[in-house]
């Protein structure tokens, strides 16, 4: 590793929200091109530890480091301008619009405006950006859909499209298959495997299925600690693991 720099270093981090410590003293690293998968029960902290990388609010205590350079405290936006893109664990779309404007929207960054908008339209280099992205994440020939009329599982592919959009080095994203059916599960399996290898990919996913599926090396969180880091075979057949997944839990119970 000399020479190069990890593409994510989370430093003792902690993230108390009044009384409740959300998350403490969480330390990881992620090298570029690197997939990891971030599992856990409800309330483990997981999205607390995306929230705090992506800066959504300042740690109570540690260190971030993206790309070698320390951004504990600069903003979402710088923190997206260094190569970082998210999504939500709830949908941040615009629904009233088109699955494309959706993307194109996400292409022009804050330049949109409704006129702009238009004006892009006839622009084919960019509509030809929307058609690709919206290719790659499965929704090819939806892109004239309104967000409201995709189904559940479209609309997260729908997110995918415009966090790839922003090319980003480092993507994270936040159960990306929340409610999906088995076939949209495997459909996000291959696509995510499918990913350019130059993207670092930080998943958060209470599925295990999923986690284990993409990641080359998986963290464990439970009661806002790591307790656990290894392969997915290692987190598979951990005891530890299935004894948290069972007792916390029960839709995994079943
Ligand atoms: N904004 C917040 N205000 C108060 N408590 C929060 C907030 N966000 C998360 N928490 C608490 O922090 C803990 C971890 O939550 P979270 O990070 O959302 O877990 P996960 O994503 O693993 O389900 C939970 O006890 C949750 O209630
Ligand atoms: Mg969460």
């Amino acid at each position: 590793m000399a020479g190069t720099h990890s593409a994510l270093r989370v430093l003792d981090v902690s993230k108390s929200f009044g009384g409740v410590r959300a998350i403490r003293n969480v330390s990881l690293e992620i090298a570029a091109g690197e997939r990891i998968s971030v599992i856990g029960t409800n309330g483990a902290g997981k999205s607390t530890l995306f929230n705090a990388v992506a800066g959504v609010f300042a740690v109570t205590s540690g260190t971030i480091e993206l790309f070698g350079e320390t951004v504990t405290k600069l903003s979402t936006a710088t923190r997206a301008k260094r190569g970082l893109a998210r999504t939500f664990q709830t949908s941040r779309l615009f629904e009233q619009l088109t699955a494309a404007d959706n993307v194109f929207i996400a292409l022009g960054g804050n330049e949109y405006t409704g006129g702009l908008l238009r004006l892009a339209r006839r622009n084919p280099q960019r509509w030809a950006s929307v058609e690709r992205l919206l290719d790659r994440v499965g929704l090819e020939g939806r892109g004239r859909q309104q967000v409201a009329d995709l189904s559940h599982g479209e609309q997260r592919q729908l997110e995918l499209a415009m966090a790839l959009a922003l090319q980003p080095k480092l993507l994270m994203l936040d159960e990306p298959a929340a409610g999906f059916s088995p076939a949209e599960r495997g459909k996000l399996i291959t696509l995510l495997r499918e990913l350019p290898q130059e993207i670092t990919l930080l998943l958060i996913e209470h599925d295990m299925d999923i986690a284990l599926a993409v990641a080359s090396r998986v963290i464990v969180m439970h009661d806002g600690e790591k307790i656990l880091e290894g392969t997915p075979d290692q987190i598979r057949n951990s005891e530890r693991v299935r004894e948290i997944y069972l007792g916390g839990s029960i839709d995994h119970a079943a």
